[in-house]
């Protein structure tokens, strides 16, 4: 299946998505994108379950969420069955989460970190790849939680 993000905000992260949307275009990183598509005012949860679903139905390979603080979008997706969101403010984290939690959906804050910043922790994302060894048994800890 060809790579493909679900990305989503609300409309704490509606100002950061657009920066994030124009920089996958300029790179050519194929996406979906589910809403909101302004500033005024929606619910987080129903963003975050958007892209998770599509996840879920294999439609998408990994997800970008984007609310004020990244914390809520990370809350809701992260009560999903095969999610493992990580809410980032730093690349080394961005990076870590990848190798070491396979995590599949990066969650920012459009109130918390510029767009520089955000970017690089995109690239980073999208580029590294899960390490596997030690690191397989622990995820699959995480998934037998949901059971
Ligand atoms: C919306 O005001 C804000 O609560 C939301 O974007 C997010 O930060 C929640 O965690």
């Amino acid at each position: 299946m060809e790579f493909k993000l679900a990305i989503a905000c609300d409309h704490g992260g509606y100002e950061l998505k657009k920066e994030i949307l124009a920089y996958l275009d300029a790179q050519g990183i194929a996406y979906c994108d589910f809403g909101c598509d302004s500033t005024a005012s929606v619910n987080y949860p129903e963003y975050a379950a958007k892209v998770c679903r599509a996840i879920e139905d294999g439609s998408c390979t990994r997800g970008i969420l984007v609310c004020g603080t990244g914390i809520g979008m990370s809350i809701a997706a992260n009560k999903h069955r095969g999610i493992r969101a990580a809410c980032c403010s730093d690349t080394f984290s961005a990076r870590m989460t990848r190798m070491h939690n396979d995590a599949n959906v990066l969650c920012l804050g459009g109130r918390v970190v510029g767009v520089g910043l955000a970017l690089d922790m995109v690239k980073l994302f999208v580029e590294t790849e899960f390490e596997g060894g030690r690191h397989v048994e622990r995820v699959a800890m995480l998934t037998a939680l949901e059971s």
